[in-house]
């Protein structure tokens, strides 16, 4: 049998996405997969109320508490080590992971983006900023994109993006809405396409950070 994914879920927000993953994961559309702790760096994110109400271990890890940025990493690591994680899923995390991080789970890290990369990404992209500067740029359609993690904000190599056409009346907060909904499905089909093997798949050595 192939190998359990053990997925860290790193949040800052609301935590949508985490619970369709769950959802996902109790209706079996994905199998040998659990979601085995979350991390986030606000301390009122809904996120850790999702994680702590399905019994998952929920854990509240913000730079401002140490010292220095290893410290920092080595309190976030220790806790991916404690809980065997294999697997690191972002799902509005509002800060960027370590070079030390993204190192230790090379391909083995996937961000969701509300909008289709390359376009509309990097620093300050979150949120209704994304939402409301692809309505002034006149885009025609938007959709959302699941990629691997590098050391750079939303960017690494592209694993499935879908989209829809714009109303000519489109909010931010209309738009927000449409592309939660196509988060919520295509999030958990690529991290089944990891699961089955359809994306690069490099063997990461534990404790080797
Ligand atoms: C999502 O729109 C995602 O694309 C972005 O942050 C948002 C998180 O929403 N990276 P939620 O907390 O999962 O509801």
């Amino acid at each position: 049998m192939a190998e359990e994914l053990k997925i860290a879920v790193f949040a800052s927000g609301k935590g949508s996405n985490l619970k369709a993953i769950l959802d996902a994961i109790k209706e079996r559309r994905l199998i040998n997969t659990a979601v085995v702790c979350v991390i986030s760096n606000k301390k009122d994110a809904g996120a850790l109320e999702i994680a702590k109400y399905n019994n998952i271990p929920a854990y509240y890890i913000s730079q401002s508490n140490y010292s220095n940025s290893d410290d920092f990493d080595a309190a976030i690591i220790e806790v991916l080590i404690r809980h065997s994680v294999n697997f690191i899923v972002l799902a509005g995390y509002l800060k960027l992971l370590s070079p030390r991080i993204v190192r230790k789970y090379k391909d083995r890290i996937l961000n969701i983006h509300p909008a289709l990369l390359p376009k509309f990404g990097g620093k300050g992209m979150y949120g209704l900023n994304v939402h409301r500067a692809v309505i002034e740029c006149g885009e025609k359609i938007s959709g959302a994109t699941v990629h691997l993690v590098d050391e750079e904000y939303d960017h690494g190599p592209i694993v499935l993006q879908d989209s829809i056409e714009l109303d000519p009346d489109e909010t931010p907060e209309s738009l927000q809405k449409k592309i939660q909904e196509i988060e919520h499905r295509i999030y958990p089909e690529a991290i089944k396409l990891f699961v089955e093997g359809k994306f690069i798949e490099k063997e990461i050595i534990n404790n080797e950070y």
